[in-house]
């Protein structure tokens, strides 16, 4: 496994490949619903590149970049053993150096929900993939459903930019208990994990109601508000049933709906969504 963190050996390295390239963006501290997204692309393509880099322009002023996870030692025991071919672990100043001023804006899509919540959040992440894409030049690029609005996102500006990259959604990765698994979890106390559960219980019960044919939208969010807000730790930010590529709100559940949800325990902010059909 080629370790590198400069874009001159990058360039180099990827420019002697010749097979099909895959790639997964991450920002490390990996568990495994990134394992997911590595075996997957393990099995599609002949070399496998990873990125490890916590992108501070994803994160607000008053979020949690400086204090954000950090294990590069195991996760790149974790890598090698995933049979990695190329992580790229580039410095804050490789990526943004001195007089970098681009910004990749998605309008619409990403001032909403999450983009509402957490202003420029969404500038951070398309500017980032953007720039990943144009380094890397993949065949395909692996994205986890846990982080739906990123995946619209994503999607958005490969489609707009004709970046042409294979963009594979792959399913969200839960504890047994149902928490989808994520790097902040590593924040929860005692408690507050115990807590987190009724997040997914929430999404798992608006599941079965449709299912039982309930389709109101309003109806749903309520039954999983209640089911969340039955411990007074967690808080709802926003929970909607939305179209997953528009992110617009449906009144009755239509095609392509997801239930997604942003719940604060404490100062830590978790996120999920769950597909209703
Ligand atoms: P990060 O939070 O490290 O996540 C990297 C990838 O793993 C993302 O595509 C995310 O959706 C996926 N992932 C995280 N938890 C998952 C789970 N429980 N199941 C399945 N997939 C999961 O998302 C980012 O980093 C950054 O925004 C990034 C895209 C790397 C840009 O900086």
């Amino acid at each position: 496994m080629k370790i590198i963190n400069k874009i001159s050996e990058l360039q180099y390295e990827l420019n002697k490949n010749k097979n099909s390239l895959g790639l997964v963006p991450t920002m490390g501290k990996l568990h495994n619903g990134h394992r997911a997204l590595i075996y997957k692309a393990r099995e599609d393509n002949d070399f496998l590149a990873v990125s490890l880099f916590v992108n501070p322009s994803q994160f607000g002023s008053n979020e949690d970049f400086s204090k954000y996870p950090k294990d590069i030692k195991i996760d790149l025991e974790i890598l090698k053993s995933d049979n990695v071919d190329l992580v790229f672990t580039p410095d804050i100043e490789e990526i943004y150096p001195h007089n970098f001023s681009t910004k990749v804006v998605i309008e619409g899509l990403t001032q909403i929900y999450e983009g509402k919540y957490r202003p420029g959040h969404f500038d951070g992440v398309s500017t980032i993939v953007t720039k990943l894409f144009a380094l890397f030049k993949p065949n395909k690029a692996y994205f986890g459903a846990k982080d739906a609005q990123q995946c619209a996102v994503v999607k958005r500006l490969n489609k707009d930019l004709n970046l042409g990259v294979e963009v594979f959604i792959c399913p969200t990765i839960r504890d047994k208990d149902g928490l989808a698994l994520s790097s902040r979890n590593s924040y929860l106390n005692i408690k507050q994990r115990y807590a987190a559960v009724l997040i997914s219980e929430g999404l798992f019960k608006a599941l079965e109601l449709f299912q039982l044919g309930e389709n109101n939208v309003s109806l749903l969010c309520r039954k999983t508000r209640s089911v969340i807000e039955s411990n007074s730790l967690l808080e709802i930010d926003y929970i909607d049933i939305v179209n997953r590529d528009t992110f617009q709100k449906y009144i009755n559940v239509g095609s392509n709906s997801i239930m997604i949800v942003a719940v604060r325990i404490g100062d830590i902010r978790l996120i999920d969504n769950i597909e209703i059909r």
